[in-house]
């Protein structure tokens, strides 16, 4: 057989210097201008991250966050303003905050909203297996829970859903206004169209979850299956860094370069007692995604090696021709 003796036609290309030259001209000028073209996409694309877990704690509480957070008698609401073409900032009356970043570009709808949160390990080996698949899909009609540990039950019936990732649901919220107007927040579909229809079950009913005496997160609404529960589903899909964004809405509108945006969110969520940090992140995307410098500068840095790489060997090729 031809395979077997290795007598197939063989491509075997001929090594000469010329061609090897040649061949690294040729890669440099693929990567330099894919570089160049995805970085310019990466320009279009604003992005404003402002975090406000430090500013959104009253200045007497500053020293023990933890002890603020966990009292459910003080208000978490805070405000924060985010004007687009402001050079410096200056403090603008009205409760604890303070300013903002500086974008000097107007935004294009869809404005995509997201939280951030840094030094939070979604990916640890406990955490990260603390749920039941089956269950999200099948809910008390598959009750065996011990995946879920040591979230699993309540008056001996199994939690739904169940585990660490759920009981830990993110649950901080935003509202976004531009002068005396609000903005429409659009949270529908901000969840994979795959885990609504083929992980979470339609029938499944969060009707006992979050009722423990140590609360972890955010409640769900015991009349909404699990499938609308968009926010739940989104934080389920665990990140495999410690720092991740998820989405939270889209804004359907463009936004202007003068426009004051004022943020009024609840700031509830306890990443405190362990040093984590919150970001809210307003971004526009391009054909490439979100804002992403390291793609273009990566084609572009091996694009310049590869011809650095061709130049040296022209030299040397020069210089002891064989
Ligand atoms: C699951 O439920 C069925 C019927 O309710 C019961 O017979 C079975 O023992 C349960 N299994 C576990 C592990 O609890
Ligand atoms: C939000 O989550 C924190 C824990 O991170 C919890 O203490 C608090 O009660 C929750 N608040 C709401 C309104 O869900």
């Amino acid at each position: 057989m031809a395979f077997t003796q290795q007598n197939l036609p063989a491509c075997k290309p001929v090594l000469t210097p010329a061609t090897v030259i040649a061949t690294f001209l040729l890669m440099g000028f693929v990567f330099i201008p894919v570089g160049l073209v995805t970085l310019r996409a990466s320009n279009t694309v604003v992005e404003i991250v402002d975090r406000y877990d430090i500013e959104c704690i009253p200045e007497e509480y500053r020293s023990n966050k933890v002890a603020y957070i966990k009292d459910d008698s003080i208000s978490k609401n805070c405000s924060r303003f985010i004007k687009m073409d402001f050079m410096e900032s200056r403090a603008i009356p009205e409760s604890t905050t303070v300013p903002f970043k500086v974008v000097l570009k107007p935004m294009r709808a869809p404005i995509y909203i997201y939280y951030q949160l840094d030094n939070y390990y979604q990916n640890h080996r406990r955490y990260v297996k603390s749920r039941s698949d089956q269950q999200l899909l099948h809910g008390l009609g598959y009750n065996d829970t011990s995946s879920c540990k040591p979230v699993e039950s309540s008056d001996d019936q199994p939690i739904v859903p169940c585990g660490l990732i759920a009981w830990s649901l993110f649950n901080d919220s935003y509202s976004f206004s531009r002068g005396p107007s609000k903005l429409k927040v659009n949270r529908k579909n901000i969840a994979w169209k795959s885990d609504r229809d083929h992980k979470f079950g339609k029938h499944v009913y969060p009707f006992n979850f979050q009722n423990g005496t140590l609360i972890g997160g955010g409640k769900l609404d015991p009349h909404i299956p699990l499938s609308d529960q968009e926010d739940l589903i989104v934080w389920m899909r665990t990140a495999a860094l410690p720092s991740f964004r998820k989405l939270y809405g889209k804004i359907d509108e463009d936004l202007d370069a003068d426009d004051v945006i004022v943020v009024r969110l609840m700031n509830n969520y306890n990443t405190y007692s362990f040093g984590g940090k919150k970001k809210l992140v307003l971004s526009t995307s391009s054909w490439l995604g979100g804002k992403n410098d390291f793609l273009g500068f990566a084609n572009i840095f091996v694009g310049s090696f590869c011809i650095l790489i061709s130049i040296i060997f022209l030299l040397l090729h020069m210089k002891n021709p064989r």
